[in-house]
């Protein structure tokens, strides 16, 4: 058993011997095959990699526990970063873990409930502000400029070498490299980590190949996809509502680089993508994840896929972090009298 992507991955990670690690375990995740929405693509090979299974919920923390390693082996007292949520519940969490203060700057009104729930009772000290991600994200780059504090957005490369390592878990399943991997794409560290991942272990003879990476942005924000920022972006996946990503140019040698795309996907895309593995998969994650099956949908509907592909999709977040947009999703209870016969009747059972 190893204890986190560190203790599993040292050799292929920048931590030397005095340094002091900071895990829960992360990593690990189920890569599970899917049972029905395989059908949908051509008869392809489709995986499930399941970040919602992560410590905190979310790939974040795969990032994390590298990040505030370093911080905490390099003096820092206190980590600071922006987020849409799930890297403030990570941060927060890491930090606890370390001692450490956590300050983290979110959009108001715009975090998903699970996610500002968990950085509030990690003990962060959360600010919201008038304004978007970008906005947050520019005002934690001056914060960490002047005053001694460390930042732990993906601009930190520390993140992007803790997150490359779910590549590692994936080909270390499969034995190879998948065809495709395909990810939502908001601030665009993830798919930076990614295909990175995939290089390293091509690199050291762990692949004989290596994938071509499709990311998906949400359509009402999709710089990648416009060719410009978006002042205002707006989606129902607001893990991903970002108009102006700091890995854009990362993004776009990932998918230069290994012969992908990144495109968009509609919100109703998203949300059908959302419901179908509920319902049909038993997987719940958020509906920032479920861009990353809505892209797979959209591209089966061209014929992208053939029947010898393999495909991953990585569902980057855990569906009890938005429980707002899962009762929205769903059908509502239904009031009953106390009694087994009526139950029992109206469900014909
Ligand atoms: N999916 C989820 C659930 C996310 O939380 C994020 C990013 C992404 C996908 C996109 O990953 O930014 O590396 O391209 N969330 C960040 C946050 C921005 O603050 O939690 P990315």
């Amino acid at each position: 058993m190893y204890n986190g992507i560190i203790d599993r991955y040292r050799p292929l990670m920048p931590i030397g011997d005095s340094d002091h690690i900071i895990t829960l375990n992360e990593g690990n995740t189920p890569l599970i095959r899917s049972a029905y929405i395989e059908t949908m693509t051509g008869n392809a090979a489709l995986f499930f990699k399941y970040e919602g299974s992560n410590p905190t919920g979310s790939f974040k923390d795969r990032g994390m526990t590298v990040a505030v390693s370093k911080a905490k082996s390099e003096g820092y007292d206190s980590v600071v970063c922006a987020s849409t949520g799930n890297t403030s519940a990570s941060a927060a969490a890491y930090a606890a873990r370390a001692g450490m203060k956590a300050v983290v700057i979110i959009p108001k009104g715009k975090i998903a409930l699970g996610k500002l729930s968990q950085a509030m009772l990690y003990g962060a000290s959360v600010v919201q502000i008038d304004g978007n991600f970008d906005d947050a994200l520019n005002i934690v780059r001056n914060i960490a400029n002047e005053y001694h504090v460390a930042l732990v957005n993906s601009v930190n490369p520390y993140r992007i070498e803790g997150q490359k390592s779910a590549s590692f878990e994936i080909v270390d399943d499969l034995s190879d490299s998948p065809t495709y991997h395909i990810l939502p794409v908001g601030n665009a560290g993830n798919i930076t980590a990614y295909w990175k991942g995939y290089k390293e272990y091509y690199k050291i003879g762990k692949t004989e190949s290596l994938p071509a990476m499709l990311g998906f942005q949400a359509a009402g924000a999709a710089p990648i996809v416009l060719g410009h920022k978006v002042l205002h972006p707006e989606t129902v996946a607001t893990a991903i509502r970002i108009g102006n990503p700091a890995s854009w140019e990362n993004a776009l040698s990932a998918k230069n680089e290994s012969g992908g795309l990144i495109d968009s996907v509609t919100d109703d895309e998203i949300l059908t993508a959302y419901k179908l593995l509920a319902d049909h998969e038993g997987i719940f994650c958020e509906p920032a994840s479920a861009a990353s099956v809505a892209g797979l949908l959209k591209l089966s509907g061209n014929s992208f896929f053939k029947s010898t592909d393999i495909i991953v999709c990585t569902l980057t977040g855990n569906g009890l972090k938005d429980p707002d947009n899962a009762i929205e999703s769903s059908v509502p209870p239904i009031s009953m009298p106390s009694d087994y016969k009526a139950i029992a009747k109206a469900f014909h059972l």
